[in-house]
């Protein structure tokens, strides 16, 4: 499963790359905002697409379906890794259509049905992104919609990938990888979850006092 990093926040995004971690990165309106005004969008997106080898979603901030194509064609010109992010509504996969007839690749965010993610595939989205800890906020099954995607894909061999979003804690992160979810996004925190055991940091304890007690240099 490839594993996106939710933010716009380059240091983590370096963290995360050094480590050999991601496949790409998700960004969203909220996400920009949250680094203040002191960066400009065209700026920070090129920066994040030199820093990671894989797709990084731009989020168009406007309602209309021409204002989405026109913000789509001029974000995906800031490099080739950048992928269109546009909302799932009627205008939404309007634009997804057009910029898709255009060799964009279009992520379609928002997704809350098995129906809406078969109409975003049917408008050639290269991503569907489901928001799994969202519907679990509003105590539906976030895990359900993704169970019910894969089902309809595979039903019907439809390639738009199916990418986990809104992840919120590692036990989100195995049930998509169990119910065969082809990407993840989640936030720093979660990612650097995934890595902690306490019994690695018991079992490391435990090599590193024996070696000592050795006395030898390696
Ligand atoms: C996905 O593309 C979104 O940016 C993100 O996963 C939303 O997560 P949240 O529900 O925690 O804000």
């Amino acid at each position: 499963m490839k594993i996106f990093l939710d933010t716009a926040d380059i240091a983590e995004i370096r963290r995360a790359t050094e480590a050999g971690l991601i496949d790409g990165v998700t960004t969203n309106p909220s996400l920009m905002a949250k680094l203040g005004a002191e960066r400009e969008p065209a700026e920070l997106f090129l920066e994040i697409c030199e820093a990671v080898d894989g797709p990084v979603s731009a989020e168009v901030v406007v309602l209309d379906a021409e204002g989405m194509i026109e913000q789509g064609r001029r974000l995906a010109k800031i490099h080739d890794n950048i992928v269109i992010k546009v909302p799932l509504t009627e205008a939404g996969l309007r634009a997804c259509r057009t910029l898709t007839n255009d060799d964009i690749r279009v992520n379609v965010t928002l997704c809350f049905s098995p129906t809406q993610a078969h109409l975003a595939a049917k408008a050639g989205a290269t991503y569907i992104s489901p928001f799994i800890g969202r519907i679990d906020d509003v105590a539906g099954d976030g895990m359900e919609l993704i169970s019910q995607i894969r089902q309809i894909y595979d039903n019907y061999d439809i390639e738009t990938e199916i990418l986990a979003a809104s992840i919120r804690h590692p036990q989100h992160m195995v049930q998509a990888l169990l119910l065969g979810a082809d990407c993840g996004t989640l936030p720093p925190k979660v990612l650097y979850q995934l890595l902690e055991h306490p019994l690695t940091d018991r079992g490391l304890e435990g090599f590193m006092a024996d070696w000592k007690s050795l006395g030898r240099e390696l």
